[in-house]
């Protein structure tokens, strides 16, 4: 497995911002994205080929904040990253997807207007 953190060879794209205001975060901070529905982050990735479990590390100290999983654009889950009851709480969320052989670009993008939990890591 490889974990993808929030620096230049892990997190792609944030739309928001990196933090390292709530403790129990791993590497030098989380992504925190913007409180929107359509924020989001991206990932690219280079697969074989087949099913893969994409587990994110995320704390959410609100309600559950939903969110899609795209691949090359297209919508291939719907994860849900419930309450871990503080921000400095982090749990782990996963969805198994499908990745074509080569480039894969992965989006994890908010469905709920609060946007996403503060998101950790990506391990495939
Ligand atoms: C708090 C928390 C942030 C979090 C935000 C939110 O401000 O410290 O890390 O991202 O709530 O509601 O998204």
């Amino acid at each position: 497995a490889v974990t993808l953190q929030e620096n230049a060879m892990g997190f792609c794209g944030v739309d928001g911002t990196i933090d390292s205001n709530n403790a129990g975060y791993t590497g030098s901070g989380f992504a925190n994205t913007t409180n929107v529905s359509g924020s989001g982050i991206r990932w690219n990735l280079n697969a074989a080929g087949g099913e893969y479990l994409l587990e994110w590390r995320y704390a959410n100290g609100a309600d559950t904040r939903p969110a899609e999983v795209r691949v090359n654009g297209s919508t291939v889950a719907a994860v849900d990253f419930l309450s871990t009851g503080a921000w400095d709480s982090w749990a782990a969320a996963s969805a198994s997807i499908f990745l074509g052989e080569g480039e894969n670009r992965i989006e994890l993008s908010a469905t709920g207007d609060a946007g996403l939990a503060n998101i950790d890591s990506l391990t495939v």
